[in-house]
């Protein structure tokens, strides 16, 4: 059978300390989803289509696995998701102590939810101080993000826009 795991996440926009931990993850498990979730505690930028396409086209330029699904889930619970389509973990990146403590309330309340188990993975540092919001802080002052995004998210962030 085979060992399907979610990285959920905003990915608004997707980093690359996101694409780190998702090529990680592409060698852990046999099929991996990474999943688009609205995040109600956070304004968005980019529009989830947007943020789907842009997954997969940064997927693409990285040269990391086509078998890996990009997609979104906005209704009802993540672990909905995970039942649905068999998955038997979460993966999440782990930058710091921060992150440990945002993490660990959702890891255990999804495993008592659906029995979902969520593996935390470490980035590599040099990925480590890089966040979505920063991306999206430096875009709109009209700062160069490229050393924090692929190709195609920084062609999208630079474009002029409505
Ligand atoms: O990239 P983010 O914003 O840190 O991702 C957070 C996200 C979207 C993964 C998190 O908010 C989440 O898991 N949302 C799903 C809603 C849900 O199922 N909540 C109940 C159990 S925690």
């Amino acid at each position: 059978m085979s060992r399907i795991a979610v990285v959920p996440g905003s990915f608004d926009p997707v980093t690359l300390g996101h694409l780190d931990v998702i090529e990680r993850a592409a060698g852990l498990f046999d099929e991996l989803h990474v999943v688009v979730v609205h995040n109600p505690g956070k304004t968005a930028l980019l529009p989830i289509a947007q943020r789907v396409s842009l997954i997969q086209e940064s997927i693409r330029e990285a040269g990391l696995p086509a078998s890996i699904l990009v997609t979104s889930w906005s209704v009802g619970l993540l672990v909905d998701y995970c039942t649905d389509v068999g998955a038997i973990a979460l993966v999440k990146g782990i930058r710091s102590q921060i992150d440990v403590a945002y993490e660990t309330p959702m890891a255990i309340v999804n495993r008592d939810l659906a029995g979902v188990e969520t593996v935390f993975l470490l980035p590599d540092p040099a990925h480590a101080h890089v966040s979505s919001s920063l991306v999206r802080q430096v875009a709109a002052l009209g700062g160069d993000v490229a050393p924090y995004v692929t190709p195609a998210v920084a062609r999208y962030l630079q474009s002029p826009r409505d």
